[in-house]
């Protein structure tokens, strides 16, 4: 059973964000990167421009977590400049099947967000179009904010569909995940997790991630969906 680790870099030092990718790249299986529009979300991060400088220097692959209006218009290009990983959320996207596929024909996986609010049920049809689902566990736009148990429902929606429908997609969680919640949120089906603050807002950021991939192994390997 494969999980993955994406440190949000949205936590990181932005004065040296290439020093920073590096330090944690050796242990993250992909850097997440949260762009922000301060239209979509309140908060206002980057865009395409360092988007493309980090690939260029970083070695490790890009999961690209776009909080921004317009969505169809500007997800591909995310793709078309490197990104392994492209997520557009569904609230700003206008048909989100044609999007995935442009993300796809872009050489990127797609990936599709929810916001808390939003509905898992109004968009069950999207998830064979899709590389990946990701379940908000915080209101986006802004680090370090607590997690959210109430969206452990929607993630373990999300995996019996995955599984009734045997598709071959990652769920990932996103918003207050640490080491006092990684293991409900992969008891409930998660299997990639975001964590900026838990990381990079500690003495050594690799062994963070060492230890949430440890506590989230532990807990899948217990789990209704994960047990063989
Ligand atoms: C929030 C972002 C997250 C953020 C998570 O809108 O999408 O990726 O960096 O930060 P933590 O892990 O501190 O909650
Ligand atoms: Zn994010």
């Amino acid at each position: 059973m494969g999980l993955r680790i994406s440190p949000s870099i949205l936590s990181a030092d932005f004065g040296h964000l290439v020093d920073e990718c590096e330090r944690v790249a050796p242990n993250a299986d992909w850097l997440h990167v949260d762009i922000m529009d301060n239209h979509f979300v309140p908060n206002l991060t980057f865009g395409l421009p360092v988007v493309e400088a980090l690939i260029g220097k970083v070695s490790t692959p890009i999961d690209c977590h776009l909080m921004i209006s317009d969505a169809d218009r500007w997800a591909p290009g995310y793709a078309e400049a490197g990104a392994k990983s492209v997520t557009f959320h569904v609230e700003a996207a206008s048909n989100p099947k044609q999007l995935a596929a442009d993300i796809r024909k872009a050489g990127a996986r797609a990936g599709m967000a929810i916001k808390p609010g939003t509905k898992l049920e109004d968009y069950e049809d999207l998830f064979s179009h899709l590389d990946m689902i990701l379940i908000m566990t915080v209101e986006p736009g802004f680090g370090g904010q607590s997690f959210m148990s109430d969206q452990l429902a929607k993630v373990t929606r999300a995996r019996e569909l995955i599984k009734n429908l045997d598709l071959d997609i990652w769920l990932q969680v996103d918003g207050g995940i640490s080491a006092k919640t990684i293991e409900a949120a992969a008891e409930a089906g998660a299997d990639t997790f975001v964590a900026g603050s838990a990381v990079y807002n500690t003495e050594d950021p690799r062994a963070a991630i060492d230890n949430l991939r440890t506590l989230a192994k532990q807990a899948t390997s217990n789990s209704w969906w994960g047990k063989h």
